[in-house]
């Protein structure tokens, strides 16, 4: 293993030659930004290749980008082409330790090696848990010994647990969550009836893996109370999958308190496909901490292996400073954002159960920005494959992007809403994308549709 510090590596190539480029101190507020603040008219422009056809109700899946962060990415992936030498001996490391040190600053992490870019939650996930699958492997943990999940944790992060955990001998427990969800404590009651099975019968919980925002249905998990919880019945690592949370909900390394943090900027920041940070709260290089894909840097810390695994497009972790002055142009920078974004997601999310006599999914506070609305019972949602169906239909039909969910009836309910859609507010949003919504479900609903009539 290479013995450089994390300092001296990132200022020093694996040829050995020195970076005279120090990265600026970023500007993280709006207040500070030397941007205009940005018009209505100059937002639809940011957007405009966004396809007009569509009501895009769907920020949550894959995010956004603006023309003006898309030429700045289209100019990192030209200087590279242009003399891909100079490029990668100039401008690479120290363009992603600018990234990382305005990540730092966003989430307030103690130190920049805390901070390392990677190309998405899923490659966040497969680094945390092939550590934890090392650790079985290893002998550090017991065969049997127990990682803790969420039952809305996402699918890919399900698989991984499968294809790491169990595989090295762990035992999986997941917490059952209910749906809809109305206060924070039924999911703290679940979560330490799981923890309390998980510790029995001689084993220990090692490893916790909770959301910050779920995906489907989606809801803020009150991760801060969880943790402490943790750490009370001593399970040894937490791991918060955010991938949702840097710019849609609060993100504060020194207040949530996990050992492993990971969202992607791609959603709710703005970068192009692909980014996302990985905190590690311990940043030795004795950590043992990897990047799946190994590389020159192995062994130098995490931070500086995955800033280079190989000849690759980097152009999309090099464009945060962009993105940082993008959200400085509107009012109250991200913190503005996010606000908005709340304020109007709920306001649509009530305009719509009003409009089909249902409910929203979870109280206003545990949304960020992206709110459950039941749709209407009459249309028939019977299984995931007819929300599927669903979704499609309103997609071609419609013009509506937008997910759904399928919420099974438990014992003895009947009559109740079993299809949810998750909307999404960002700023690109107008109040008509919602109306398309709320007119398209109601024209279905007046023509006798429902899911079964739909082929396959
Ligand atoms: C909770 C959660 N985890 C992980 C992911 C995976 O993100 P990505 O596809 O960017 O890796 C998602 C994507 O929506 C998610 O919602």
């Amino acid at each position: 293993m290479a013995s450089t510090t994390n300092h001296i590596h990132e200022n020093t190539h694996h040829n050995g030659s020195t970076i005279s480029h120090i990265p600026k101190k970023p500007k993280l507020s709006s207040s500070s930004s030397s941007s205009s603040p940005i018009t209505p008219s100059e937002i639809d422009s940011e957007f405009d290749h966004h396809d007009p056809a569509v009501a895009r109700i769907n920020n949550g899946s894959f995010g956004c980008c603006p023309a003006s962060i898309i030429a700045e990415q289209q100019r990192w992936q030209l200087k590279y082409l242009r003399q891909p030498d100079s490029f990668y001996f100039n401008d690479l490391k120290t363009g992603i330790l600018r990234s990382r040190t305005i990540i730092k600053g966003l989430v307030n992490a103690d130190h920049v090696d805390q901070i390392s870019i990677v190309d998405n939650a899923t490659t966040a996930a497969a680094i945390v848990l092939q550590h934890t699958a090392w650790a079985f492997r290893e002998g550090r943990f017991q065969k049997g010994d127990v990682v803790l999940m969420l039952h809305y944790a996402y699918g890919a992060v399900k698989k991984s647990m499968e294809a790491y955990v169990t595989r090295a001998g762990g035992k999986v427990i997941e917490v059952p969550l209910p749906f809809p969800v109305n206060s924070n404590d039924e999911i703290i009651s679940e979560f330490r009836k799981a923890l309390e099975r998980g510790n029995s019968d001689g084993k220990r919980v090692r490893l916790a893996v909770i959301d910050h925002v779920t995906s489907m249905p989606c809801v803020i998990i009150p991760v801060k109370e969880l943790i402490k919880i943790c750490r009370d019945e001593g399970v040894e690592q937490v791991f918060v999958d955010a991938a949702h949370s840097i710019g849609c909900t609060d993100v504060d390394m020194k207040e949530i308190g996990a050992d492993f943090y990971t969202s992607n900027l791609h959603k709710w920041f703005f970068c192009p496909p692909s980014i996302a940070f990985l905190y590690s709260r311990s940043h030795s290089k004795g950590s043992d901490l990897h990047h799946p894909v190994v590389s020159h840097e192995y062994g130098n810390g995490l931070a500086v292996e995955s800033a280079w695994i190989g000849t690759r497009d980097y152009s999309s972790q090099l464009v945060v400073p962009a993105a940082l002055e993008f959200v400085n142009r509107f009012e109250g920078g991200i913190e503005g954002i996010k606000k908005r974004n709340h304020d109007a997601v709920v306001e649509m999310g009530n305009m719509l159960a009003e409009a089909w006599g249902t409910h929203l999914g979870s109280p206003p506070h545990m949304c960020a920005s992206m709110v459950m609305v039941g749709l209407p019972a009459c249309l028939g949602v019977a299984s995931d494959s007819d929300a599927l169906k669903l979704r499609t239909h309103l997609r071609d039909g419609f013009g509506v992007e937008v997910p759904m969910y399928f919420r099974p009836l438990r014992d003895g309910e009947v009559g109740l809403v079993t299809g949810y859609a998750r909307i999404s507010h960002q700023v690109y949003n107008k109040v008509d994308d919602y109306y398309k919504f709320r007119d398209a479900v109601n024209q279905l609903v007046q023509s006798g549709f429902t899911c079964a009539l739909l082929s396959d």
